[in-house]
């Protein structure tokens, strides 16, 4: 991108930032005017009430969906109109709010097709298997990190729904990012197994810099830096999480509110 006809310059040393990122549907202003930084090696969570904006931030982030005005830069580069593809080969890459497995593969398979389709030959796999053995080592240092070793013949889908969204997390870190950004990832995990989710998140390694969505304060508190809290579309404030946690107008979003 030239970025010639750009008004701001990216954030020095972010790994990513936003420049009066705004989202509209007619009337309605789910994102509104936000500067944003993701330093490198962050652990930063995005947090805010239900509608908030929220996953519609992180979706101008990924180039899932196009903003109505702003900019979004990688590093130094902008990318505003890159194709989500486009922003995934230069290191950004996401988990969904929703469970998003492809259904009927092994732990091993999805994550062996996320790898090629990262090497370009997703269309190539029909190869005989021992033509993948480096792909297939890859696969399972990834599975062995993420602590899915026991599940990697096991199909996604009849897997625990917190090990379900680890190979989820499996599959972004597949294509080599720079840049995770991780929509609730225990959303829809017993409580029991949200902190595993998130125990794994934080031993990635530090050259991932992780931008995450998530309710549970407890989790926040534990697993992030950083904080941003996004309310009505604009951003509150932003801080440590003890500034954050003992702030009066933080406290007054939440308080009553109900969280899933
Ligand atoms: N395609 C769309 N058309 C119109 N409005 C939309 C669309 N997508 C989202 N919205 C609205 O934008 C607002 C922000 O939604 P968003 O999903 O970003 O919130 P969120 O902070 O992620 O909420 P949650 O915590 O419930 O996941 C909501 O009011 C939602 O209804
Ligand atoms: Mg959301």
């Amino acid at each position: 991108m030239s970025g010639t006809s750009s008004l701001f310059s990216p954030e020095a040393g972010a790994a990513l930032s936003t420049k009066g990122l705004t989202r509209v549907w007619g009337a309605f202003v789910a994102n509104s005017d936000i500067d944003f930084a993701l330093p490198t090696g962050a652990r930063h969570a995005l947090i805010g009430p239900n509608g908030a904006g929220k996953t519609t931030f992180i979706n101008m982030l990924t180039g899932v969906l196009a903003p109505s005005s702003g900019q979004v830069f990688i590093g130094g580069e902008e990318v505003t109109g890159l194709s989500q593809e486009k922003r995934v080969a230069k290191g950004v890459a996401r988990t969904f709010q929703i469970n998003n497995l492809f259904p009927g593969l092994t732990v091993l398979e999805s994550v062996l097709l996320a790898i090629l389709e990262r090497k370009g030959e997703g269309d190539r796999w029909f190869r005989p298997l021992r033509a993948y053995k480096p792909e297939i080592e890859e696969a399972m240092e990834l599975i062995r990190d993420l602590g899915l070793e026991a599940q990697a013949g096991e199909e996604t889908q009849r897997l625990a729904y917190g090990k379900q969204r680890l190979v989820e997390i499996a599959l972004a870190l597949a294509t080599r990012p720079r840049i995770l950004l991780l929509d609730e990832p225990a959303a829809g995990v017993p409580a029991g197994e949200s902190a595993e989710v998130f125990s794994v998140i934080a031993r990635l390694p530090r050259e991932v810099s992780i931008l995450f969505i998530e309710h549970d304060m407890d989790l926040v508190r534990r697993f992030s830096e950083r904080i941003t809290v996004l309310v009505a579309g604009k951003i509150l404030t932003e801080g440590a999480p003890e500034e954050i946690m003992s702030d009066p107008r933080v406290r007054e979003v939440y308080l009553g509110e109900g969280h899933d």
